[in-house]
C-alpha cells in the first residue's frame, strides 16, 4: 500500500522477514503499527508467515516518469554510484544491479513505496531500526543511513520507488 507507505512483502526472503518480525518484537525496530501486529506472534507463526511471503513473486510494476529531472538525476546517481565525498557508497553495490536484492540478508529495494524507504532511512538515523547494531547486516545499512543527508533520502526514495520492476521469484 504505497500511499499509506506500506512496503512490498512477497518476495523478500523468509530470514530477513523472520529476523525483522523478532526486531519488532523485540524492540529494535519500533514501528506503532507493526510493533503491535508482530507481539502476539509465536515463532511457529513467524516462522511460516516468513515463508510464504517469500515463496510469492515479486510483484511487477510500471514506470513512472518523475516531474523533477534534478531530484531523479541525484537519485539515479546515488542508487547506481553513490556519493563518494560524502562516503556513501551505490545502494545497487549492496542491494544489487537493479536494486532487486540479494538474498537473504539484502532486501530489494526497487520499487517500494518512497515513503517506506525515506522512513527507514530516517529511522536508523533516529534509533528506531535498530540503533544498537545488533547483526552485520544491520550495522552496514546503519552506516550508510548516517551519512545521508535530507535531501538526498527524498532524492533516492522518490526514484527507487519510480522504477518499473521486472517479475522476478526471489524465493
Ligand atoms: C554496505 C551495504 C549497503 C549499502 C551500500 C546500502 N544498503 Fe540498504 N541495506 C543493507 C542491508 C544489509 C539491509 C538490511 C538491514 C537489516 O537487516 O535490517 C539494508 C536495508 C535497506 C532498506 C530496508 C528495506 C526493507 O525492506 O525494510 C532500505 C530502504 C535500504 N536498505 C535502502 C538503501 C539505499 C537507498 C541505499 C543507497 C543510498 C542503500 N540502502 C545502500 C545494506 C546496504
Amino acid at each position: 500500500m504505497a500511499v499509506a507507505g506500506y512496503p512490498r512483502l512477497a518476495g523478500l526472503s523468509a530470514e530477513y522477514i523472520s529476523e525483522q518480525l523478532k526486531a519488532y518484537i523485540d524492540g529494535r525496530r519500533v514501528n506503532a503499527i507493526m510493533s503491535d501486529m508482530a507481539k502476539p506472534l509465536t515463532i511457529v507463526q513467524i516462522q511460516s508467515v516468513a515463508t510464504f511471503f517469500s515463496t510469492l513473486p515479486m510483484p511487477t510494476q510500471a514506470g513512472t516518469p518523475l516531474s523533477d529531472a534534478t531530484q531523479a538525476d541525484r537519485g539515479q546517481q546515488l542508487a547506481e554510484r553513490g556519493d563518494w565525498s560524502a562516503g556513501i557508497p551505490a545502494c545497487f553495490n549492496c542491494h544489487a544491479p537493479g536494486g532487486i536484492g540479494i538474498q537473504p540478508s539484502f532486501p530489494p529495494i526497487i520499487g517500494q513505496p518512497a515513503a517506506y524507504i525515506e522512513a527507514q532511512i530516517r529511522a536508523w538515523k533516529s534509533g528506531t531500526r535498530q540503533a544498537e547494531p545488533q547483526n552485520l547486516a544491520n550495522a552496514l545499512m546503519y552506516n550508510v543511513a548516517l551519512r545521508m543527508n535530507d535531501n538526498q533520502i527524498k532524492s533516492v526514495a522518490a526514484w527507487l520507488a519510480a522504477q518499473p520492476t521486472a517479475p522476478k521469484n526471489q524465493h
